[in-house]
């Protein structure tokens, strides 16, 4: 199978399945897993912050984020694209009794300090107490630029916020801009990395943050049913996934750029309207052609897309070359 509809679709290599059957492992929930342990030290150590948590998730690792920020009838900022808002079940709501407030995100993925400032409730017993940005980089695979994360801080010092982020896709932000992660995350509280995306662990997340964050944030965890025992065994995949596939990214990104120019070539098809920055494309289709008969076509040829959006959205990761995409075209110029 060729499998476009995201990049959390990748198989763990045999490297990996190796380090897998081999790891050390103990029950976490006491601490006591060797991997986690050495995963969680080096990822707070290479990021810049105090201290790591493994989940089970991105979504767990922003809800604890959320949960750990902010107490009940607490609010949070954050765009009206972003998917810890519009995508994880209004988790921060349901479980931890905060109060989403979304603003529109720009066409760049940002969100406008005067818009964010106006959304801010003043000190009232009338309103939920503001107390937290969240932003999400790259969001819909576009990267926030790196002096917009520095004015995201100078504005939350301002007004007195603490700032996350959703760095599910950071290192395609961090490999698109050409920058070291650390240029990122240096200007955030706390931050999520999912492994299991563009990283190609099977398994896992991270939640980055000062010692009493992660110290809460860790309690939450079992609250949430997520303190998981032998879990070294997919620690040690995205262990691995950070180590080895980071810099492949770019041939990630490089595949995206050579999808959307075949994409335009077709008949019905147009990527013009976006930005191809990272390994997202998306592309609007026209009217007359069916997309759903044409993602059935597609399957029974062994090739995976989602085209029930419009504009479509296509993904590239470490499971798909050139070759694949040639595939594709070629497929659905004969589906036609
Ligand atoms: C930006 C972003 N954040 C968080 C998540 C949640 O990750 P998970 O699927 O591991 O819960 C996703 C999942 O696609 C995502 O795209």
């Amino acid at each position: 199978m060729i499998d476009f509809r995201s990049d959390t679709v990748t198989q763990p290599d045999s490297a990996m399945r190796d380090a897998m059957a081999n790891a050390p492992v103990g029950d976490d929930v006491y601490g006591d897993d060797p991997s986690i342990n050495a995963l969680e030290e080096w990822a707070a150590e290479r990021h810049g912050f105090d201290s790591a948590l493994f989940t089970a998730s991105g979504t767990q690792a922003n809800l604890l984020a959320l949960m750990a920020h902010c107490e009940r009838g607490d609010e949070y900022l954050c765009g009206q694209q972003a998917h810890n808002y519009k995508y994880e079940a209004g988790g921060a709501a349901v479980l931890g009794s905060i109060q989403p407030q979304p603003v529109e995100n720009e066409p760049d993925g940002t969100l406008a300090f005067d818009t964010l400032a106006a959304a801010i409730k003043p000190n009232d017993f009338h309103f939920a107490r503001t107390k937290l940005l969240s932003l999400e980089n790259t969001i819909g695979g576009k990267v926030l630029p790196l002096s917009y994360l520095a004015e995201a801080r100078a504005f939350c010092d301002q007004h007195q916020l603490q700032l996350h982020l959703d760095g599910a896709r950071v290192y395609n932000a961090a490999v698109a801009l050409g920058v070291d992660i650390t240029a990122i995350s240096c200007h955030f509280d706390s931050m999520t990395i999912c492994l299991s995306k563009g990283l190609g662990a099977p398994v896992g997340s991270l939640l980055l943050g000062s010692k009493a964050l992660i110290y809460k944030a860790r309690r939450l965890r079992k609250m949430l049913g997520g303190g998981m025992r032998q879990a070294g065994i997919l620690a040690v995949a995205g262990h691995q996934a950070l180590k080895e596939n980071v810099d492949r990214l770019a041939e990630d990104h490089a595949n995206a750029h050579y999808l959307a120019a075949k994409l335009d070539q077709l008949e019905g098809f147009s990527t013009t309207s976006y930005s191809v920055q990272t390994n997202i494309v998306y592309v609007d289709i026209a009217s007359h052609i069916d997309r759903m008969r044409l993602q059935m076509r597609l399957k029974e040829k062994r090739i995976e897309v989602a085209l029930s959006g419009n504009p479509a959205r296509l993904v590239t990761h470490k499971d798909i070359c050139r070759a694949d995409i040639d595939t594709l075209i070629t497929a659905m110029k004969a589906s036609q």
